[in-house]
């Protein structure tokens, strides 16, 4: 086999094409990192008794979710009724994010959908602690899943159903 200058050429070239590309890359994903890092996490505030291991656990689902979470250990009896949220929908943690109330064990997911449509209203709530909602499923429950509601609060109590919930 002979080994022309043309070759070579084209090999050195073709390298140089992928390391410009790779570079290139690299330039894109650092962008993306930056922007990403530059984009604040919703900060979602939660009043709930300190010894509460089912609201860390739904602390835990928001985090991974991408939201940025604060405790305040001090309950949340005093916080429910101070944000609106009527105790017949209470649960075992009230929380805040960007001026709405969350009260209970409501999936990262809803919470998402409330913050992109922003409908206007009170906030979202689980009334109770349903097994198997976010924080309500951890191994002690052997995968058991309850049925369950989301519902919309308004500022006057009425209620909407938002999202629901298949058990198994
Ligand atoms: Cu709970
Ligand atoms: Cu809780």
């Amino acid at each position: 086999m002979t080994h022309t200058p043309n070759a070579h050429a084209l090999a050195l070239s073709r390298r140089q094409t992928l390391s410009l590309g790779l570079g290139a890359l690299a330039i894109g994903l650092g962008w993306t990192a930056a922007a990403r890092a530059a984009t604040p996490k919703p900060l979602v505030e939660v009043w709930k008794d300190p010894n509460c291991g089912c609201c860390k656990d739904w602390m835990v689902h928001l985090e991974s979710a991408g939201f940025e979470v604060k405790a305040h250990d001090k309950g949340n009896t005093a916080a429910r009724a101070a944000f609106g949220m009527p105790q017949a929908l209470g649960s075992c943690h009230t929380a805040k994010v960007q001026g709405y109330v969350i009260e209970g064990h409501v999936p990262a997911s809803d919470i998402k959908r409330l913050l992109a449509d922003k409908p206007q209203a009170l906030g979202l709530s689980v009334p109770g602690m349903p097994v198997g909602s976010p924080g309500m499923d951890g191994p002690a429950y052997g995968g058991k899943r309850d049925p369950y509601r989301v519902l919309l609060v308004q500022k006057d109590g009425s209620t909407q159903v938002f999202s629901s919930h298949a058990g198994n």
